[in-house]
C-alpha cells in the first residue's frame, strides 16, 4: 500500500520537525560553548546529530513507501537560553512536544488504517520515552548541583562521553 496524500504531508510535516530539532540542539550547543560547558556542548551537538537520523529515517520510509519528499523551510531555532538548567529544562519541553506531535502522527495513521506507518512509528514512540527521561534524570542532577561549581564540572565532564546512537 502507498502512502496517501494526508500522512504524506504529515510525514513531510514531522520530518521538518526533526530538522528543527536538529537546528534547535545545535544552537543549545553553541550556548552552552559560550556557558564554556564544552560536555555539554558536545551533548548537544550528539543530540542534534540524533534528530537529524530521526529526520532522515522519516524521509528514507517516505521514499520507501513510493511517496515523494518535500522538504520544508527551517525556522530559526532560540538562541539565547539562560543557564545549562534553562537548556536541560527547553530540552525537556521540547521533547514532550515531539512526544505528542509523534502520538497525533500516530492517531492520524491509525484513522487512515495505515498501518506501515504506525508500525514505524512504535520505534518513535518508545524512543521519545527514553528521549525525556534522559532529559529529566539530567535537570535532577542539576538541581542537586546547585551553584556547586565543582560538580557542575564533573557533570560536564560525564556529558563529554556521549556517542552517537539515533535509538531508531
Ligand atoms: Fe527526534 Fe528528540 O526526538
Amino acid at each position: 500500500m502507498g502512502l496517501n496524500q494526508t500522512i504524506q504531508e504529515a510525514l513531510n510535516r514531522h520530518i521538518n520537525e526533526e530538522f528543527y530539532a536538529s537546528y534547535l540542539y545545535l544552537s543549545m550547543s553553541a550556548h552552552c560553548d559560550s556557558l564554556d560547558l564544552p560536555g555539554f556542548a558536545h551533548w548537544m551537538r550528539i543530540q542534534s546529530q540524533e534528530e537529524y537520523a530521526h529526520a532522515m529515517n522519516l524521509f528514507d520510509f517516505v521514499q520507501d513507501r513510493q511517496g515523494k519528499v518535500t522538504l520544508l523551510p527551517i525556522d530559526q531555532p532560540v538562541v539565547e537560553f539562560g543557564s545549562v538548567l534553562d537548556v536541560m529544562e527547553a530540552t525537556l519541553s521540547h521533547e514532550r512536544l515531539v512526544s505528542s506531535l509523534i502520538n497525533e502522527l500516530y492517531e492520524l495513521a491509525s484513522r487512515e488504517s495505515d498501518y506501515p506507518t504506525q508500525v514505524h512509528l512504535q520505534a518513535f514512540i518508545t524512543e521519545q520515552i527514553e528521549e525525556e527521561k534522559t532529559a529529566a534524570d539530567i535537570i535532577a542532577k542539576l538541581r542537586l548541583i546547585g551553584e556547586d561549581g565543582s560538580n557542575l564540572l564533573l557533570l560536564d565532564n560525564e556529558m563529554a562521553a556521549r556517542q552517537l546512537s539515533p535509538g531508531l
